[in-house]
């Protein structure tokens, strides 16, 4: 039977906030997210201004579903600002997907203190700073989905990667010690672990490495943000309630385990 408009079931409004939000996996995130009728915010650097122009032309077609906001999740005073300036704008924040990430790689011998704090303060602080900022209004509302992107090298491990492997896996840390604060209160708080995926990030590597990798991946390709994207809308519904603390690995088989 084919059910009309008026009698589908109606999808509760909420308001979805999506950190890096304008990156290789955060566009598609925000896309995924307003198909799924959620109110979108992308947040990221002010000073990606070009980026954003094309940003706003992808999303166009949303009606308006989609907007942005410039904020530095690096800066705990930047996500309190943002955080009140979304509240008025839009209205409380249900769903917060934090994406943000930089990577700056070396092997440890060379790896300056500088390359490990901007490490940090982007990919761990920037996950505690946003969400210390929504956690108390989404507890007081009785409900919350809080989807923190780690990573398979979180898992591993990487050569190069000590910064981003510690706080990949120290963004799981957080996420179920979180998770259990909230759980009575109708917040779940998971992670979603991507694999190699066909964004600037990968793109970044060499092109030697990068068929290594795919010749590693059982399902024999990179992800596409696609991939990572439906993971997080799944994680963020309204009826995913029963699942938090958990770590979703969307990676082609990379890496398996339970
Ligand atoms: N691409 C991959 O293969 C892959 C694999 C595993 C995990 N991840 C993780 O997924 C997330 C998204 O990665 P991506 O591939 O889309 O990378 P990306 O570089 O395309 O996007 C990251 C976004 O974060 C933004 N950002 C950086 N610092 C910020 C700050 N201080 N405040 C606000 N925004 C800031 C950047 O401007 C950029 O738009 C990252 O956390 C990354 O570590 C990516």
């Amino acid at each position: 039977m084919n059910q009309t408009a008026a009698s589908k079931p109606a999808v509760e409004r909420r308001v979805a906030l999506v950190t890096g939000g304008i990156g290789g996996l955060g566009t598609e995130i925000c896309r995924q997210l307003a198909r799924a009728r959620r109110e979108v915010v992308a947040v990221d650097l002010a000073a990606r201004s070009e980026r954003v122009a094309v940003f706003r032309e992808e999303v166009a077609d949303f009606d308006g579903s989609i907007r942005f906001e410039p904020a530095d999740v690096s800066d705990f005073d930047s996500c309190r600002q943002l955080i009140a300036r979304v509240e008025q704008q839009h209205g409380s924040v249900d769903i917060l997907v934090n994406a943000a990430g930089i990577t700056r790689d070396a092997s440890l011998r060379k790896m300056s203190p500088q390359q490990w704090h901007e490490l940090m303060r982007v990919n761990l602080d920037g996950v505690f700073n946003m969400c210390r900022n929504v956690v108390d209004g989404m507890t007081e509302r009785g409900f919350g989905r809080i989807v923190n992107i780690s990573s398979v090298n979180g898992q591993t491990g990487q050569f190069g990667q000590t910064n981003y492997s510690a706080a990949k896996a120290g963004v799981h840390g957080f996420s179920m010690a979180l998770a259990r604060e909230t759980a009575r209160k109708g917040v779940t708080v998971n992670t979603v672990s991507p694999g190699y995926c066909d964004t600037p990030m990968v793109a970044a590597i060499s092109a030697e490495i990068r068929a290594q990798i795919i010749a590693d991946i059982p399902v024999g390709r990179l992800g596409a943000p696609a991939d990572i994207a439906r993971a997080v809308k799944f994680l963020a519904a309204d009826d995913a309630g029963y699942i938090t603390g958990a770590n979703l690995p969307v990676n082609g088989g990379y890496f398996m385990s339970f």
